[in-house]
């Protein structure tokens, strides 16, 4: 099954504790400002962001197509003050225009082909305002993400601790692909990813040709400028113009 750790609740119960609280939330949390506003997340899964939003007071609709993660979102803290929708970043349709669509996480990595993400960025435009912003990010591919990936982890779970262990099996062109290893009690689950690694040149073709204007690239959460050769990130604010 491919993406299990989204797709199976067990594993979607884990998420949280994997990626947890961290600067790139604070960026995110801050982006939204003091005003209450309407906003979007898209590829929410278990929404932390959508939530801690909602609990600053904002109006928060999150997007996923993954149900598991949906649903752990539902029941976490202040999920009961997001609407949570079912629905990919390409095909997603509401009627509202807002003012902050975002995708953290590195969930706009999971747009695999051109056509995937030229579609992903002409609906989110569709569905900002005038002088809204669609911000995200997305890893360096300067960077051996491949050597990064290879990694171990304990998760301190409810019922106990679940070792995890990260294998990359291949990088090829802006892709790579690796296995996510869970030793559940109950045995282990292997869930299965390719995640794409759009250098920032690219990324910033796709951006104007779907009509963006961008106000700034940033290369870490502390919003220093991207560099191609060193920066972690590419962090984009994007502008439908108005
Ligand atoms: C790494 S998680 C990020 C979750 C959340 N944004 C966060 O910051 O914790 C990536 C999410 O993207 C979702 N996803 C997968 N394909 C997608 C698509 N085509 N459009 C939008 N989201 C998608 C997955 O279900 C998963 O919940």
């Amino acid at each position: 099954m491919a993406d299990a750790h989204y797709e199976l609740p067990e594993l979607a119960a884990l998420y949280d504790l994997e990626s947890g609280w961290s600067d790139d939330r604070d960026f995110y949390l801050a982006l939204a400002g003091d005003e209450p506003r309407h906003v979007l997340e898209i590829g929410c899964g278990t929404g932390l962001v959508a939530r801690a939003m909602a609990r600053a007071g904002h109006r928060v609709t999150g997007i996923d197509p993954a149900m598991a993660m949906l649903d752990a979102g539902r029941q976490a803290p202040f999920g009961d003050r997001v609407t949570w929708l079912a629905g990919t970043a390409q095909d997603f349709s509401l009627e509202d225009r807002f003012h902050l669509v975002f995708m953290t996480g590195h969930a706009f990595q999971v747009l695999l082909s051109d056509d995937d993400i030229r579609k992903a960025l002409a609906n989110i435009r569709r569905h900002l305002q005038p002088g809204g912003s669609f911000v995200f990010e997305t890893r360096n591919p300067a960077l051996a993400w491949e050597r990064i990936f290879e990694k171990r982890a304990t998760l301190a779970a409810g019922e106990g601790d679940v070792p995890v262990e990260w294998r990359v099996l291949w990088r090829r062109g802006e892709l790579i692909r690796f296995d996510t290893h869970y030793r559940l009690a109950a045995g282990e689950r292997v869930s299965e990813s390719t995640l794409r690694f759009v250098p920032s040149d690219r990324l910033g073709h796709f951006l104007h040709e779907a009509g963006y204007s961008i106000r700034a690239v940033h290369g870490d959460w502390d919003t220093s400028p991207f560099d191609a050769a060193t920066s972690r990130e590419i962090i984009v604010h994007a502008v439908n113009p108005a």
